[in-house]
């Protein structure tokens, strides 16, 4: 009894204790888009906290140094704030347009700065793995190459077609909306035809108009020693180990089939609720008849909404009875009502916990909607480009939100809906059910991100999760070549068919 008791223990010793050895860990995501980075980076500073060394190349260094991380960047100068107003105009066509248009001028000005190339082109640092994101950027796969490391995607949303082609994932045009769709899983005839060119632009379209470019940026700026000898930009896109994906498609998502090298961590970067600042805290516990939170995230300034519509959103915002905390900075000269605090910024996440906030105003970005859910908040949206429309469609399908176009928005259509979130009791309801769904996991998903990471380290590489397609081109994968076969043959038979039945019934008719 005893030795078996032994061997037992030191097996669940052994087992429960899987250490993964402390990797230098590379990610390289020079881009400036912000809530990508934003996303994943409570990620990166988790591995640090865990022992890894982890070297960022970003856009967005951090504020305050952190132990075993360190910030390479940022390649951009600053000071180039665009008004994103001109963004809000896209539709299905265009979006894929403005994609490869944005990745072409973005890369370029980026991977010609003067720190990036002093980093790509250094031999000082090695590297066991390397973490990038493919988006608009698909040539920081070579930096994998690079360091003769596995590579780790990450996808800051539900993978679109233009990064399923790589991973072989389904990618079906018929009911997997894509992100500037403006539609959800449930699609009509014309949303699903915009959604198969959409998708066709991406799968097809793009390997002329926009991979070429991608191409030559990587052999223009990612040159090392043994640069020459890399393999092509698409087969090391293949071979990418794992894609962590900043979406869950339970409650915010559509569901659809996954590989198993393709994980779904959304929500890492929800903390529990901080204690709020005094003022914040004193003005919401005073809101006896609730409060609502208001916030177009970090791009969309308020001063930029033209001024008939901000004066439509204060019109109705003030005419109120709940308390509204409101993300923006006013110009001078604009009188708000008691009931409004404003501020540049606010602890969102924080205040959505507060049991007094009944609403969140938003512009339907991905984190917040992630917070909201968490919290069991329903949202009005007012969408404006990317995911966002998306976002909120799903929020109104599910239940726990409304959306209110921008272009047709009335005091009356604004108003009503912010009336019937705070009246109805059905969206707080559903918000509950479907904030229960987003927790409802086996691990958090911060850890659950970790854990893939390490497993990949573990298993260096880990490429029995790529798919075992990756290999097939399109009329290998289609089956056309065995379904033209199958016709032949087929046609064939009934053609032999056809003979015999017409010389039997000939031979009958001569012997009658
Ligand atoms: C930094 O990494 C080392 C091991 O590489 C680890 O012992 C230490 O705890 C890490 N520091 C922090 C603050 O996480
Ligand atoms: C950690 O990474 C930094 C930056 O890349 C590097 O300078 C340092 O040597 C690394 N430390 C170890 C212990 O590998
Ligand atoms: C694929 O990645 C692995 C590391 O995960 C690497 O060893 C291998 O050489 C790569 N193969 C190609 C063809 O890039």
């Amino acid at each position: 009894m005893l030795p078996s008791m032994f061997f037992c223990s030191v097996l669940c010793i052994a087992a429960c204790t899987i250490v993964t050895r402390a990797a230098n860990i590379l990610v390289f995501m020079p881009l400036p888009m912000k809530s990508h980075f934003r996303g994943f980076q409570p990620l990166f500073e988790e591995l640090a906290h865990r022992g890894h060394n982890v070297t960022v190349a970003s856009s967005f260094p951090l504020d305050r140094p952190l132990v075993n991380y360190t910030d390479v960047g940022p390649f951009v100068n600053k000071g180039r704030l665009r008004n994103v107003m001109e963004l809000v105009h896209m539709n299905f066509v265009t979006s894929v347009q403005l994609k490869w248009d944005l990745g072409i001028r973005m890369s370029d000005s980026v991977m010609s700065h003067e720190n990036m190339k002093n980093f790509v082109q250094s031999s000082s640092n090695s590297f066991d793995l390397v973490i990038i994101e493919t988006f608009c950027q698909e040539y920081t796969v070579a930096m994998g190459h690079k360091y003769n490391a596995p590579v780790i995607n990450l996808s800051p949303a539900m993978p679109w077609v233009s990064v399923s082609k790589w991973l072989d994932v389904p990618a079906t045009y018929s009911y997997i909306p894509d992100m500037c769709l403006q539609s959800t899983g449930d699609m009509g005839f014309i949303e699903r035809l915009k959604n198969t060119i959409s998708g066709l632009m991406q799968s097809y379209a793009d390997n002329f108009v926009y991979f070429p470019k991608m191409k030559e940026t990587m052999d223009t700026y990612i040159t090392y020693d043994g640069w020459e000898s890399r393999p092509p930009l698409e087969q090391m896109l293949k071979n990418v180990s794992l894609t962590l994906v900043n979406s869950n498609y339970y409650a915010i998502g559509v569901a659809r089939p996954y590989l198993p090298g393709i994980v779904e961590v959304g929500g890492m970067h929800i903390k529990p609720p901080n204690p709020l600042p005094e003022n914040l805290q004193t003005f919401l516990d005073a809101a006896d008849e609730g409060a609502i939170f208001f916030s177009f995230g970090s791009i969309i300034n308020l001063n930029d909404l033209p001024n008939e519509k901000l004066e439509i959103v204060l019109s109705v915002i003030q005419k109120l009875k709940q308390k509204v905390i409101i993300k923006w900075t006013p110009n001078d000269g604009v009188k708000l009502s008691e009931n409004i605090m404003t501020g540049s910024w606010f602890p969102q996440n924080d205040i959505l916990a507060h049991p007094n906030v009944k609403l969140f105003i938003t512009h339907g970005g991905l984190h917040s909607i992630e917070e909201t859910i968490s919290n069991a908040i329903p949202v009005v949206g007012i969408p404006f480009f990317a995911d966002q429309y998306l976002n909120m469609k799903i929020a109104e399908e599910k239940g726990y939100g409304k959306l209110v176009n921008f272009f047709e928005m009335t005091e009356e259509s604004f108003g009503n809906a912010v009336k019937e979130l705070l009246s109805n009791v059905m969206y707080k309801e559903t918000a509950k059910v479907q904030s229960q769904v987003f927790k409802d996991q086996p691990m958090k998903p911060l850890d659950l991100a970790v854990y893939w990471v390490e497993y990949v380290i573990r298993n260096g590489g880990a490429e029995h999760l790529i798919s075992g397609s990756i290999e097939l081109n399109d009329a290998q994968y289609f089956l056309l070549d065995i379904s033209l076969i199958l016709f032949v043959l087929i046609g064939l038979i009934i053609w032999l068919c056809y003979l015999v039945v017409a010389k039997a019934i000939s031979k009958k008719l001569n012997t009658d």
